[in-house]
């Protein structure tokens, strides 16, 4: 496949050289850049971390600042990036890096740390220390299944990062393992793309067998299991400027603490309700989970709600300020919209 290894990794640097995308975190490189950049982008695309970022950077410079912050603030700060866990972990990060002796240096000793794994620890110490880790994301297996044409069928990502972990850190450049790896995860979001990959720019095309072999688009080949299909029906309740919602306990496994709108059957309510009109519907996934949501409005004719835990009545003018699940605040925003 590779005659090279040190003809593929020129190739690969010159490309980048002359092709990365200028981002904050490259144009200011420190350790607290790369830390935030790679929690931000462990789920979350660059386009989209993008202003979290910046917005991040002016809140908490450093990781004194971020150490020293409530965690009610930090999470206002990633509120709508989804996967809050990475928020509380880098802020408990930020805590042991400021209560540390000396800061981690090898891989393994970041994935002491909390939020960070495989991934994090091979990015953090090669983007800011040099270290010769190979990272490998979903972007990086598209590129070295191609590169190999390996058409092994996987049973889910983890499993194909597991195998190619191996050529990647083989193929890595050990001066520049940083660059290198970034090369890599660039060039799997920009030109070894899933649909369309355009192997005619792909610096890599000459090393590449499933260029050669003429079908790179389907690999890796992954199937994953099945999604499950969970239906929601949530109310949209609004009493005199004020939105009924509902507050995620502080002990539950995901969104602690954030707001959302009121399950109709928490409230005691089905969707048969004669009382209930449809006001929209709405998909996502998660994890391995197609949610459905439909959000009923409730007419006036039922007894009023007390606000009472977990149900607040929230003031519409303070929407802005409470910590809301990401969807429930596009929903929100879009359905004060429509009134
Ligand atoms: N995805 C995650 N981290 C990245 C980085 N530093 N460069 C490009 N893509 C990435």
């Amino acid at each position: 496949m590779i005659d090279s290894y040190s003809d593929f990794r020129s190739a690969l640097l010159l490309w980048y050289d002359q092709n990365q995308r200028m981002l904050p975190w490259r144009t200011k490189p420190s350790l607290y850049n790369t830390v935030v950049s790679e929690f931000m982008l462990q789920q979350t695309q660059i386009k989209t971390a993008l202003p979290y970022f910046e917005r991040w950077l002016i809140r908490f410079p450093d990781f004194h600042s971020l150490a020293e912050a409530e965690t009610e603030s930090v999470l206002k700060y990633w509120e709508g990036l989804g996967y809050y866990n990475r928020a509380r972990n880098l802020h408990k990060l930020a805590q042991c890096l400021v209560d540390a002796d000396a800061i981690p240096d090898t891989p393994d000793a970041w994935k002491a740390l909390p939020g960070i794994g495989d991934y994090t620890a091979a990015a953090i110490s090669s983007i800011a220390q040099n270290h010769p880790s190979a990272v490998v994301d979903g972007n990086v297996v598209r590129v070295l299944a191609r590169l190999t044409n390996d058409d092994t069928n996987f049973s889910s990502n983890a499993q194909a990062v597991k195998q190619f972990t191996v050529l990647a850190n083989q193929l890595l450049d050990s001066k520049r393992p940083g660059d290198a790896n970034q090369a890599m995860m660039e060039l799997g979001a920009t030109l070894c793309t899933k649909g369309q990959p355009q192997c005619q720019c792909c610096p890599l095309k000459t090393f590449c067998l499933g260029f050669q072999a003429g079908k790179p688009e389907g690999l890796p080949a992954i199937t994953r299991a099945k999604r499950t299909q969970v239906q929601e029906n949530r109310a949209f309740i609004i009493r005199e400027q004020r939105l009924l919602l509902y507050k995620i306990p502080s002990d539950a496994k995901r969104l602690k603490d954030h707001y959302e709108l009121p399950s109709l059957e928490a409230l005691g309510l089905t969707k048969d309700s004669k009382h209930l009109k449809k006001l929209t519907s709405k998909k996502r996934g998660i994890s391995n989970q197609v949610i459905t949501e439909t959000v009923y409005e409730l007419d006036t004719a039922l007894n009023p709600i007390e606000e009472k835990e977990p149900f607040y009545w929230i003031d519409l003018k303070s929407i802005d300020r409470i910590l809301l699940s990401g969807p429930h605040k596009r929903w929100i925003r879009d359905l004060l919209m429509l009134l």
